[in-house]
């Protein structure tokens, strides 16, 4: 049996929106939602890969739709939430997912790096949270889950732009979890490590990268990484989003990471450093 209309249902018989749910991540968590029987919007700028996903969810009895979004366009996220209220008349999951990142080393970024990066990665999930927000408080339930990163709880070098970005998705989703306690509705916020998606299969593409690095150099880079298949990610995350964890590190070895940066800035600093070096080493001419 579902339980009533007025309180949030893991998973079974929920409604959930994921943006960037045409790959990687936000396609995993999709996946498994299905199979955990939530119907899934899949909302991405890649529209007709988010069809061709929740055709293959719907051919293996999920419930599953394509949705055209730019996260940017905040309009754009507030017709989405509207009309997948007004179809479903619920909305227990928001996945704030869709980000890019930008790579290089901070005097090469530009100003429009910084701006496209922080428009899609921060404002894209503030819309959703502003959306969502109005149809959870509303039904006096919802859980907003946010993808942030290792580097939203680590000074991550290489990538600084993405690394404000992710910082600020980690202080929203905690100082909201707190604001949204009284309404009902959850905040949580996910920090995957290295997983295995086509950010990472295409991180040596030109577009993400500001200056100019050997082709070859950032193939064997990004191919030698070590990282976790989006599915174990997908279903170990959604396991821990079902018991309401706050912060959710996976691989769970990433939590060291986190542990050194809470228990001594500075050795975090000191680590950063070194990361940040042999990286260049490994990439440059
Ligand atoms: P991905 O590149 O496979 O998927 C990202 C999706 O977001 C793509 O389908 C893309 O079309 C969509 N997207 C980009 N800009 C958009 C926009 N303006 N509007 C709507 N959709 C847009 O990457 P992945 O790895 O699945 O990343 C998902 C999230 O996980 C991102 O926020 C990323 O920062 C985060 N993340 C990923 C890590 C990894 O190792 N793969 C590590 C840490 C965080």
């Amino acid at each position: 049996m579902l339980e009533t209309n007025n309180e949030l249902r893991t998973y079974r018989g929920a409604v959930a929106i994921i943006t960037g749910g045409a790959s990687g991540i936000g396609r995993a968590l999709g996946e498994e939602l299905a199979a955990r029987g939530c119907e899934v919007v899949l909302a991405d700028l890649q529209y007709e890969m988010a069809e061709e996903v929740a055709g293959k969810i719907c051919a293996q009895g999920g419930k599953a739709s394509a949705y055209a979004l730019d996260v940017t366009d905040a309009d754009a996220v507030e017709r989405m939430l509207e009309q997948t209220f007004e179809r479903c008349q619920r909305l227990d999951y928001m996945f704030n997912n869709a980000g890019i990142a930008v790579n290089g080393k901070f005097e090469d970024f530009e100003l429009a790096d910084w701006r496209k990066t922080i428009e899609i990665n921060l404002m894209g999930v503030v819309h959703g949270i502003r959306a969502a927000h109005q149809y959870m408080s509303k039904q006096g339930f919802g859980h907003i889950v946010n993808t942030a990163s290792l580097a939203g709880i680590f000074p991550w070098p290489t990538t600084i732009a993405y690394t404000a970005t992710k910082h600020a998705i980690v202080g929203i989703s905690t100082a909201l979890r707190a604001e949204f306690a009284g309404a009902g509705i959850r905040v949580s916020v996910m920090c995957p490590g290295t997983i295995l998606t086509p950010m990472i299969e295409n991180g040596a593409s030109p577009e993400r990268w500001v200056g100019t690095y050997p082709r070859e150099k950032l193939d064997s880079f990004f191919q030698g990484a070590n990282g976790m298949a989006a599915d174990v990610f997908a279903k170990k995350a959604l396991d821990r989003i079902a018991k309401n964890r706050s912060i959710i590190v996976l691989p769970g070895s990433y939590k060291a990471l986190w542990w050194i940066n809470r228990m001594s800035p500075a050795m975090a600093i000191g680590l950063s450093q070194q990361i940040y070096k042999a990286i260049f080493k490994r990439i440059s001419d």
